[in-house]
């Protein structure tokens, strides 16, 4: 299949399938599913990274609609669209919300189009995520964002597949320098813990991708430099806002129990343009 002149490759993996796969997800090849099925037999605990990430980012996005003015999101590396993408909770609280998904994976674009086909306030761009230039004036970035009025940044579980030399914090930086006070910036990265589980995930992610980045708190708070960071801090995901409302089809909860040492791998913040 050709999209936009290049082709989707199933026999590669690719990063969005396999996490597609990892959430129960369709949009994937046997290919994703040998990279999948590592983790789930060699490293069980794991999975449950993506679904606190992806519940974290259901409550992020559903905390900046309801308690912010904020209607215009851009998510970066957003990866398949399976259920509570961010535009259908944004929409599902404030239905005139503005969503520009961008992703470099043939495959997201595919089947976002087809999502998406009815929905005039939504948009999916085939961009790399280390041009963010080159996403900003893209011709339906600009059609769907107004750069005079705040804006969302989505940078969910994608700055760990930027690797140092390609200058994450100049990513976000760009972002900063290019969006209007008030604007929000949700970012969730894999958290370095220095225990096995940690090398064996990175382990696998590097052997086959060539990318998958563990930063330690201070390298990911520092991603953020120059915006405010809000209640309570780059925490866990699981403990990132418990309880708001979001909607969470994953069905995974936060802090009333102890977190496994996998849930403590992944950490959510959500910061501001003051
Ligand atoms: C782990 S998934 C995260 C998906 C979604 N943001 C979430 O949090 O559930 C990472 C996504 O980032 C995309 N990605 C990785 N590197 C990228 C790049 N340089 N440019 C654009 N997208 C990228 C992958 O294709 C994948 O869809």
């Amino acid at each position: 299949m050709t999209v936009e002149g290049s082709s989707i490759d199933s026999t590669r993996p690719s990063i969005a399938r396999v996490y597609d796969y990892l959430l129960g997800g369709k949009d994937n090849y046997a290919v994703d599913r040998q990279v999948g099925d590592v983790f789930f037999r060699d490293l069980p605990g794991s999975v449950a990274i993506a679904f606190a990430n992806r519940a974290a980012l259901t409550r992020a996005i559903a905390q900046i609609v309801t308690t912010t003015g904020v209607r215009q999101f851009i998510d970066l590396g957003s990866g398949l669209p399976t259920v509570d993408n961010v535009h259908q909770v944004a929409q599902r609280h404030a239905p005139e919300s503005r969503i520009v998904y961008v992703d470099n994976d043939p495959q997201v674009l595919v089947h976002g189009c087809a999502l998406l086909e009815q929905n005039d306030r939504t948009r999916v761009v085939r961009a790399d995520v280390r041009d963010p230039e080159g996403v900003r004036t893209h011709p339906d970035t600009l059609e769907l964002i107004d750069f005079d009025r705040p804006v969302a940044v989505v940078l969910s579980a994608v700055l760990h597949h930027v690797n140092d030399a390609e200058d994450p914090a100049g990513i976000v930086r760009h972002w900063r320098d290019h969006v209007p006070s008030g604007s929000h910036f949700f970012v969730s990265h894999f958290r370095s813990g220095d225990n096995p589980e940690t090398a064996e995930a990175e382990r696998v992610l590097q052997r086959t991708f060539g990318r998958g980045r563990w930063r330690t708190d201070e390298e990911i708070a520092s991603l953020l430099d120059g915006l405010e960071i809000l209640d309570p801090g780059i925490v866990p995901a699981p403990l990132w806002r418990p309880g708001t409302v979001g909607g969470n089809p994953w069905g995974v909860g936060g802090a009333e129990r102890e977190l496994t040492v996998w849930e403590r791998l992944i950490v959510a913040g959500l910061a501001r343009k003051a």
